[in-house]
């Protein structure tokens, strides 16, 4: 697909290296790193036995780290300590958990070795973002970590979904941080302007009640922050078609022309990526998280070598 192509293309050309902690422990991710590794797209980050990989693997692009005799294991417990001692943390734990290859990934980042990560093929969302989000934690200014959905189609504009994947009962604070955070990713990657729709069952006062208004001062609440052309709260049908969002009293350049789509709630938006996907025919890319200190991704378990891939070059993107 043309717009992949591109993207993978600009990805190539950034000098970056990526953790795949899981290239040892899982087929999919082993080949994925190898192609990578063979079409010179990434530098790359691996963890395990040298004897475990092949040819591809001893380029100088490639780094395989056996974490159990890594020389600043001890200095990488002691960080997670206090990192995380006023939660609780003891140095025994820390010890313990370092080992881990999630929160050895976290602390390769932290320490500036590698420039992002991703994992997920084996593991849950919930237990590959839980060390990033206690460790890696957001940039500065952006309060919170949100994952969005490319959805790509041959032959028309990609849309951005947000969020997906990540944040299931939002506040009118969260969604407006989402909306722009989604903005921002529109503007910077695929190079657009961003029209993002705030959804809801309303549009502009249809209906009234706590879920209506939550959106609806979400969308006050981005555009008193920010200069992207948001607006809401609309139904999904204002979003996608220009007679029908006059009709029902949108008069914003988003009506019938969004490309940013934020749904009120994790149930809404990862039901209405499927729905597209599955019954629109676009190809979903992701999920990608927002606002990583370092760009940290999540693979599906049924992520295919391809996907794997792309979500590669798209954190690559996120730097
Ligand atoms: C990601 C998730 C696991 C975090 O929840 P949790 O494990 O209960 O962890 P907590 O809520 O205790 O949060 C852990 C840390 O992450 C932070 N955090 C959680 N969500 C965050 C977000 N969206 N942005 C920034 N920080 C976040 C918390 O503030 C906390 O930081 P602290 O420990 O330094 O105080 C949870 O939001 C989740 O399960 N989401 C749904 C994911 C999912 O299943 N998706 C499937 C669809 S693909």
């Amino acid at each position: 697909m043309k717009i992949v192509d591109e993207l993978k293309k600009h990805a190539k050309k950034i000098d970056a290296t990526i953790i795949l902690p899981e290239a040892n422990i899982d087929e999919r991710v082993y080949l994925a790193a190898k192609e990578i590794l063979d079409k010179n797209i990434s530098k790359l980050i691996v963890f395990g036995n040298p004897n475990q990989y092949d040819e591809s693997f001893k380029s100088k692009n490639c780094t395989i780290i056996d974490i159990l005799k890594y020389r600043d294991l001890d200095k990488f417990a002691f960080e997670l300590f206090e990192l995380r001692k006023s939660k609780g943390m003891t140095i025994e734990r820390a010890n313990e958990l370092i080992r881990r290859p999630d929160y050895f990934a976290m602390m390769l980042l932290k320490f500036g070795q590698a420039d992002g990560m991703v994992a997920g093929a084996t593991w849950s969302t919930a237990d590959t973002l839980r060390p990033a989000l206690q460790v890696i934690k957001t940039k500065p200014g952006k309060p919170i970590v949100t994952g969005i959905m490319l959805m790509v189609k041959e032959g028309v504009n990609p849309l951005v979904f947000a969020d997906v994947s990540l944040i299931e009962n939002p506040t009118s604070e969260n969604l407006s941080d989402i909306a722009i955070s989604s903005a921002e990713f529109a503007e910077k990657v695929l190079k657009v302007e961003p029209k993002v729709a705030m959804l809801s069952y309303s549009t502009k006062g249809s209906a009234s009640s706590e879920m209506v208004d939550k959106v609806r001062i979400a969308t006050e609440i981005a555009n008193k922050k920010s200069h992207y052309l948001i607006d809401g709260e609309m139904q999904v049908d204002s979003a996608l078609d220009k007679a029908t969002a006059r009709k029902k009293g949108v008069i914003s350049e988003v009506g019938g022309n969004a490309n940013v789509f934020v749904f009120p709630d994790l149930n809404a938006g990862n039901i209405g990526y499927k729905l597209v996907s599955r019954l629109g025919g676009y190809t979903a890319i992701g999920p990608i998280m927002l606002n990583f200190n370092k760009p940290v991704n999540d693979l599906s378990r049924g992520s295919n070598v391809e996907e794997i891939i792309n979500t590669i070059c798209i954190t690559k993107l996120l730097i």
